[in-house]
């Protein structure tokens, strides 16, 4: 696998491989990397020549500085696992690499940034467009892979592809989980063992509406959900939403599918999860 810390070399390197016909995959990470990222690189390969992988822990997507300095680094780790998944390339840069001194950034995201995790974390998709944006600009991706896992962010930065007509690819891959349904997130390792059992209720909320979907509206879905999340006293909710699966909105309708999703903090960790339900 060869390492890029610079825009420019990879950006050439890119070019280069372009020029043979090769189609790039893009998958944009902030390390501390699972298998739900590994599962990321294994669609990207199966989809695509070359496969590029970033590694950037990105400032601006962070509304509280504390969870800027605690999220977690494991880059000698992560270089093992991407070259054992067969990443081509991996793209790690500096914090001076990727902005400049007094940089702006404000794109109209609409309705999809006043909701949810927009809501509860206010400028983090301004932060996650605006670094996204940069990788497309420096790899100019055929393909690019975004998991189910952070659902909210796919809308979003498909809304930022289609306000700059950006010629790539969006491909939403499916959220991993562990035995128990835990969804795999590098926030994990934050949990201790009786955080993570109380954890396991966010999932079995999930799976459990699911199961009634076909039979239960929407209103008594979350009913469902909101019960089995408020008898786990560990857990503390931000959110449990049943919604309209494309727009994120309340159902009508014309809803084609539901999906459910859910905040909440385990400790002092926050973790979200979702499903979609039909
Ligand atoms: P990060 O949280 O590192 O996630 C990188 C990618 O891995 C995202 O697309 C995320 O949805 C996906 N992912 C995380 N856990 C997953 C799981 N259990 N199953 C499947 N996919 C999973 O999301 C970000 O980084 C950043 O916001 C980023 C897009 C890189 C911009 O900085």
């Amino acid at each position: 696998m060869k390492i890029f810390t610079s825009k420019s070399g990879l950006s050439d390197a890119l070019q280069d491989l372009k020029a043979q016909g090769k189609q790039i995959g893009l998958v944009p990470t902030m390390g501390a990397l699972h298998d739900g990222h590994i599962s990321l690189i294994d669609m990207a390969k199966q989809q695509t020549d070359v496969v590029v992988c970033s590694i950037f822990v990105n400032p601006t997507q962070f509304t509280d500085p504390l969870d800027l300095e605690k999220y977690p680094r494991t880059v000698e780790d992560d270089i093992k696992k991407l070259e054992d998944a067969g990443c081509d390339i991996l793209f790690l840069p500096e914090v001076a690499e990727m902005y400049g001194q007094n940089e702006s950034w404000d794109i109209d995201l609409g309705y999809l940034e006043t909701i949810l995790e927009g809501q509860s974390r206010p400028g983090h998709y301004q932060g996650v467009t605006q670094i996204v944006y940069k990788l497309f600009q420096v790899t100019s991706p055929d393909k690019a892979f975004f998991g189910q896992k952070d659902y909210q962010q796919v809308l979003v930065i498909t809304k930022m592809v289609s306000i700059f007509k950006l010629p790539v690819e969006l491909v939403m891959c499916p959220i991993q989980r562990s035995e128990e349904g835990l969804a795999l997130s590098s926030r994990n390792i934050h949990l201790s063992p009786q955080e993570k059992r109380q954890a396991y209720t966010i999932s079995r909320a999930l799976f459990t509406m699911r199961q009634q979907a076909s039979v239960l509206h929407a209103d008594k879905l979350k009913e469902i959900g909101l019960n089995i999340l408020n008898e786990e006293p560990g857990i503390n909710l931000d959110y449990c939403e049943i919604l309209d699966k494309d727009t994120l909105k309340q159902p009508n309708e014309d809803t084609s599918g539901l999906v459910a999703l859910i905040a909440a903090h385990v400790g002092k960790t926050r973790l979200i999860d979702n499903m979609i339900l039909n």
